[in-house]
């Protein structure tokens, strides 16, 4: 077996393969689409959604999500970019599984109108579920600015443990603010009841 092929088959499993759909007990999570820019855009303009997040500006305008939305549907990256929807179809949030350089990271964030009904927990449960079911040897990492008690929340009910402390940059603050590192391996992963 000559190298190239040694490098495809190790590229092969470290991707998860193409971002999917996944229903869950509520909600509908499926691959974003360009015409989701305005309901992103209305809830990302949202500063108390914007500040718990480390790389979203404020304000957010509708440009701001084409151009997130442009790289997201480009099928250049191996990430996941799911849109949480409910109802007919109604964009409500993001669960996001993205590869950096140091592996996979969870993100995530809902429209402030929707937060505490459990969707979030319900959604992520889900994405993860799907995702160590393609990638079962993976670590996942996430974490959150220490001041978000209810997304610590979120992961803590998922079974992340806390690994590290430190600060960063939140560009919607505009500085420096505290936030804890959180881990995950498949066989930790705790899926709420309804979902
Ligand atoms: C974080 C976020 C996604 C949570 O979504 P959600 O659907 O409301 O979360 P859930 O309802 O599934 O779970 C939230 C948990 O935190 C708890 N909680 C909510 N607000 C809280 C607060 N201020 N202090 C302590 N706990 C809180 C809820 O009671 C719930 O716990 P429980 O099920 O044990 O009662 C949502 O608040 C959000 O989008 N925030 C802004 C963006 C963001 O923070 N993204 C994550 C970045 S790390």
């Amino acid at each position: 077996m000559n190298a190239a092929i040694v490098e495809r088959s190790v590229e092969v499993r470290l991707a998860p393969g193409p971002c999917p759909i996944i229903q869950s007990h509520r909600l509908t999570l499926r691959p974003h689409r360009i015409g989701d820019a305005d309901a992103i855009a209305a809830s990302l303009a949202d500063f108390k959604v914007a500040r718990m997040l480390s790389r979203v500006p404020q304000p957010y305008h509708r440009d701001d999500a084409i151009d997130w939305l442009v790289r997201q549907t480009s099928g250049l990256m191996p990430d996941w970019s799911l849109a949480v929807t409910t109802g007919d179809d109604v964009h409500i949030g993001v669960v996001g599984m993205e590869l950096r350089r140091d592996g996979w990271h969870l993100g995530y964030w809902l429209n402030r109108y929707y937060w505490d009904h459990g969707y979030m927990t319900e959604a992520t449960g889900a994405v993860l579920e799907r995702f160590f079911r393609r990638m079962p040897d993976a670590v996942v990492h996430s974490g959150a600015f220490a001041d978000n008690l209810a997304s610590l929340n979120v992961q803590r009910k998922l079974g992340f443990r806390i690994v590290d402390a430190g600060e960063v940059f939140s560009t919607a603050r505009n500085r420096m603010a505290p936030h804890i590192e959180t881990m995950l391996e498949a066989g930790d992963l705790v899926r709420p009841q309804a979902c």
